[in-house]
């Protein structure tokens, strides 16, 4: 049965989309360091972008944004091995103490993860980290992220789990979300959230609908922004898609840039300006698939004959 949350949530979908905004100031740039970084990291920095903030999944800035408007927001990925260490507290505080502005960090890249991108963490690990590294920010006048679970109910466990284990020491000021499916799914899964845990505000640091069509895909990419922008409790988001459609581990549609690194129809709104129509192709495992299907068709028609 869904909760209220998640019901007040779905009647508030049910909005017009067409009113999609191509400016807000929530959007941010979720960085995926690329081979061809010297063009791309450009696109998204140009100073007159709709982007406000940045991270990349480390502690330290991206040397290609030294010096930008874009507001670094350090991440400690994962547990370091040993539990004496404070690297990722002195590397924010020597940022700090350098003079740079921090408002914010993240922690724990999908601790609940074990496979593709996943931090693997236990909760009593991250818990004991989180005290150790993660709190003692607060009193620089940091403001705390909630380890960043993936969107599978397993996520749910697990961040339940890190709470007990914390028993009161991890004060999250807002909570991150990721997400890979449909527009639905995202909805009543952030109304899932905020009935959880609804003493936070909420990022929405990775999402995107993974391996869909492009129509699809453009179309979960509108409903989604014009939600996160009418909802006040969602302060920040950034679309996974920074990179190159041929580099794509969610699928070539949902990529902001094609093959070639110029913007695609997704990537120019997010960025606050007119589609460009170009349209993303996909690399060696697209062709694969296509191949796949070439040979089902061709059999197909020799079916017919037959
Ligand atoms: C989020 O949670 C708060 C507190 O329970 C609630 O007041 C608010 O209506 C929820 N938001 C949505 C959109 O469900
Ligand atoms: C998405 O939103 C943009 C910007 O508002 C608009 O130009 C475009 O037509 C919309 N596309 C779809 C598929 O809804
Ligand atoms: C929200 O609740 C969690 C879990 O109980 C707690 O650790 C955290 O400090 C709370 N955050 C705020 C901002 O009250």
């Amino acid at each position: 049965m869904p909760s209220i949350a998640t019901l007040t949530l779905i009647a508030a979908t049910t909005a017009p989309y067409a009113l999609a905004q191509l400016s807000s100031s929530k959007r941010g740039l979720c960085y995926v360091s690329s081979s061809d970084a010297s063009t791309d990291d450009k696109i998204w920095d140009t100073g007159d972008s709709d982007l406000t903030w940045y991270y990349n999944y480390q502690a330290t800035p991206t040397s290609g944004y030294a010096g930008s408007d874009l507001q670094f927001v350090p991440m400690m990925w994962g547990a370091p091995t040993s539990d004496q260490d404070m690297t990722f507290y002195n590397t924010v505080k020597g940022l700090i103490d350098g003079g740079a502005k921090i408002p914010y960090v993240l922690s724990f890249n999908e601790p609940d993860g074990c496979s593709s991108g996943g931090s693997c963490v236990d909760a009593e690990t991250a818990a004991n980290t989180w005290m150790r590294e993660i709190e003692p920010l607060k009193k620089m006048g940091v403001k705390l992220g909630a380890p960043a679970v993936t969107g599978a109910p397993a996520g749910f466990t697990w961040l339940q789990s890190f709470f007990t284990a914390c028993a009161g020491q991890c004060s999250a000021d807002f909570i991150p979300v990721h997400w890979y499916g449909n527009f639905e799914g995202f909805a009543s899964h952030v109304g899932q959230v905020n009935g959880t845990y609804s003493n936070m505000t909420m990022w929405v640091t990775e999402y995107a609908y993974a391996d869909a069509k492009l129509d699809d895909s453009q179309d979960f990419y509108n409903q989604s922004a014009s939600f996160m922008d009418r909802i006040d409790y969602i302060t920040h988001y950034s679309y996974f898609g920074a990179f190159r459609s041929d580099t794509s581990n969610v699928g070539a549609d949902a990529a902001m840039l094609t093959q070639k690194g110029k913007l695609t129809d997704i990537g120019a709104w997010y960025l606050g300006q007119k589609a460009t129509g170009n349209v993303p192709k996909g690399g060696a495992a697209q062709a694969a698939k296509f191949a796949g299907w070439a040979v089902v068709v061709v059999a197909a028609a020799f079916w017919t004959m037959a």
